[in-house]
């Protein structure tokens, strides 16, 4: 006989899955933020650009989580992650290069979590982020080639 499978038990893991990835979409936007303000150097314009450009796109998808984990039933999260603090530049395109990278596995897992619950609008939208994350991050490690600071 297969296991018997707790419905309720596998969305709380899911809500509570969401909350951690609304906690590290806080910490990016203001990760993202504040390099954008504090980069100095030869390459401040297009690195506070691409910093700034940022913003947005992580800010938008804790707006999705938050009310995904609404709608769901669960409390979203009001405090960020740990955020690392850093003024020097390779510092900070590698810790969000990371961040990113971490994120993208996390992104993956949940879809696994939606994708056994039958949540194919949550799976589809964890795609999309996935593809969002991927751009980040492998746009992150062209700038680290380009600077010749990897
Ligand atoms: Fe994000
Ligand atoms: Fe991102």
């Amino acid at each position: 006989m297969g296991q018997v499978r707790n419905f309720d038990s596998e969305v709380q893991e899911l809500i509570e899955g969401l909350n951690v990835d609304l906690a590290n979409e806080y910490a990016s936007a203001i990760m993202y933020t504040n390099y954008a303000a504090v980069v100095s150097g030869i390459h401040t314009p297009m690195l506070r650009s691409f910093f700034e450009a940022e913003i947005g796109d992580e800010q938008g998808h804790a707006q999705y989580l938050a009310t995904k984990i609404r709608t769901l039933g669960g409390t979203p999260v009001t405090a960020p992650a740990d955020i690392p603090q850093t003024f020097d530049v390779r510092a900070m395109l590698e810790s969000a290069r990371d961040a990113e990278a971490a994120t993208i596995e996390r992104y993956v897992e949940r879809r696994q979590q939606a994708e056994a619950l039958g949540m194919i609008e949550l799976q589809n939208k964890l795609d999309d982020l996935i593809d969002d994350e991927t751009g980040h991050k492998e746009q992150i490690e062209r700038m680290l080639e380009d600077l010749h600071l990897s």
